[in-house]
C-alpha cells in the first residue's frame, strides 16, 4: 500500500496529538517536520523518526511527496501556511481557530475552492465520543428543534502566557482559545444555522496575574508575561433558525472552581453535552434524566484527535467526506470578529 505522505508545521504541544495520532494509522507516514525553533523541530523529529527538517515551510513544501499537511502554529500563521500548502497541492488539516479573523478566513476558503484541496478545520470536540452520540440523538430528532443552548469554559487562573496572550500572534484571548470550540458545539449540534447578530463584552481588568501561588497551570512552550487580550468574555448569539446562545469563557476570573458545561434546549427535550452527556425530557407525567452508557461520557485529547486525524487521513483517501469543512472555520471567525466589534461599541453587531 502506497502511504499517505504527512508534515507538520508548528512542533510544540498540539502537534504531538496530531502525530500520535498520525503513528497509529499504518497507511501514515509522517516525512516532515517544521517550526521555526530549529531546536524544537529537531526534538521533535527525533521522537517520531521524521527524516526531514526545516524552519521554512516554504522550503518544506516543496517536497512533492507530502500530500497532507497538518498547521499547527500559533494563530497568526494558520492562513499563511495553510494557502501556501493549498497552493502547493496538499490537503490541509488547520487548527482552530481558523485564522486570526474573518477576512483571514474568507481568502484560505476561497483558496481551498480555487485549488480543489481539502482544508478542514480542527474543531476537535466534534471527534469526542460524547458528541458522536449526541449527534446521532439530535439527528434522529430527539431533542426535536434546538432553540437555545448554553455554552461556558471557564478558568480561574488559566492563561498560558507567551503567544496565547500576544494578540498579534493569537488574535485574542479566551474568545479565540476556548470560546471558538463551544460557540462551534452549539452551532454543530444546531445544524450549522448562520448566525445573524451577537451582543458581545470582553473585559480586561483583572490581567494575567503571574504573582499567584498555591496552585500550577499550563505555561505555553515561550512562556512570557506580555498580555493585551480580554480576561474574560460573554455574548449572546442568535441564529436564522431562531435558535440563541449564550456563551461565557474566561482565563482570569474570580470563580469557585474551573468549569465545562454545554447544555443544549429543544422542543422535545434537553441536553448537557459536557461535564457528561446526558437527556432531560418528560415521559408519561414524569421528569426524566436518561444517561447513555459509554466508554467516554467526557470529551478525551488523545480519543478526540485520534478519531480527528482519522477522519482528515479518510477524507485525503477520497473515502469519507469532510465533516469539518474550512466552511465552518469561516462562520465561526465571523461571529468571534462579531463578538469583538460589539464589546467595543457596546451595541448589537449583525453578522454579515
Ligand atoms: N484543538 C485543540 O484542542 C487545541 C488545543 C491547544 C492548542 N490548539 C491550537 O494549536 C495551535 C498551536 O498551539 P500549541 O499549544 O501547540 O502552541 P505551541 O506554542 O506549543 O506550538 C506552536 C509552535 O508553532 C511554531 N510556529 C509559530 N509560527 C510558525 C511558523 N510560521 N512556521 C513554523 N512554525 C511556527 C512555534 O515555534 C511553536 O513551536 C494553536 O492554533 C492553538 O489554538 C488546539
Amino acid at each position: 500500500m502506497n502511504k499517505i505522505k504527512v508534515a507538520i508545521v508548528g512542533n510544540g504541544s498540539i502537534c504531538r496529538f496530531h502525530a500520535d495520532a498520525y503513528r497509529k494509522l499504518d497507511c501514515v507516514e509522517i516525512v516532515a517536520a517544521c517550526d521555526i525553533n530549529e531546536e524544537r523541530a529537531k526534538q521533535f523529529a527525533e521522537e517520531y523518526g521524521v527524516p526531514r527538517v526545516f524552519t521554512d515551510y516554504r522550503e518544506m513544501l516543496k517536497m512533492e511527496e507530502i500530500q497532507a499537511v497538518s498547521v499547527t502554529t500559533w494563530n497568526n500563521a494558520h492562513a499563511e501556511v495553510s494557502i501556501a500548502a493549498l497552493k502547493a497541492g496538499k490537503d490541509v488539516l488547520c487548527e482552530k481557530p481558523l485564522s486570526m479573523n474573518a477576512a483571514e478566513a474568507q481568502k484560505m476558503v476561497e483558496t481551498a475552492k480555487e485549488t480543489g484541496h481539502l482544508l478542514m478545520v480542527g474543531f476537535v470536540r466534534r471527534f469526542g465520543e460524547n458528541a458522536q452520540v449526541l449527534k446521532e440523538f439530535i439527528d434522529k430528532g430527539e431533542l426535536g428543534n434546538i432553540y437555545y443552548a448554553k455554552v461556558s469554559y471557564i478558568r480561574r487562573w488559566g492563561n498560558p502566557g507567551g503567544w496565547f496572550s500576544d494578540k498579534k500572534r493569537s488574535g485574542g484571548g479566551p474568545l479565540i482559545d476556548l470560546g471558538v470550540h463551544i460557540i462551534d458545539l452549539a452551532y454543530y449540534m444546531g445544524g450549522k444555522p448562520k448566525a445573524v447578530s451577537v451582543f458581545g463584552a470582553a473585559f480586561s481588568h483583572l490581567g494575567m496575574k503571574p504573582e499567584l501561588k498555591g496552585v500550577t497551570k499550563y505555561y505555553s512552550a515561550d512562556y512570557s508575561e506580555h498580555n493585551d487580550v480580554e480576561d474574560c468574555t460573554v455574548a449572546m448569539v442568535r441564529f436564522d433558525s431562531g435558535m440563541t446562545v449564550f456563551f461565557e469563557a474566561s482565563w482570569v476570573q474570580n470563580i469557585k472552581k474551573d468549569e465545562l458545561v454545554i447544555q443544549l434546549y429543544g422542543t422535545k427535550g434537553g441536553v448537557q453535552l459536557e461535564p457528561t452527556l446526558e437527556f432531560y425530557e418528560t415521559k408519561n407525567n414524569y421528569m426524566v434524566n436518561t444517561t447513555p452508557v459509554l466508554d467516554k461520557a467526557s470529551f478525551t485529547m488523545e480519543d478526540g484527535f485520534a478519531k480527528e486525524v482519522g477522519h482528515f487521513v479518510d477524507c485525503v483517501r477520497g473515502q469519507a467526506a469532510c465533516i469539518n469543512p474550512c466552511e465552518d472555520g469561516l462562520e465561526l471567525m465571523k461571529i468571534v470578529d462579531a463578538i469583538y466589534e460589539s464589546s467595543k461599541t457596546g451595541h448589537e453587531v449583525v453578522v454579515q
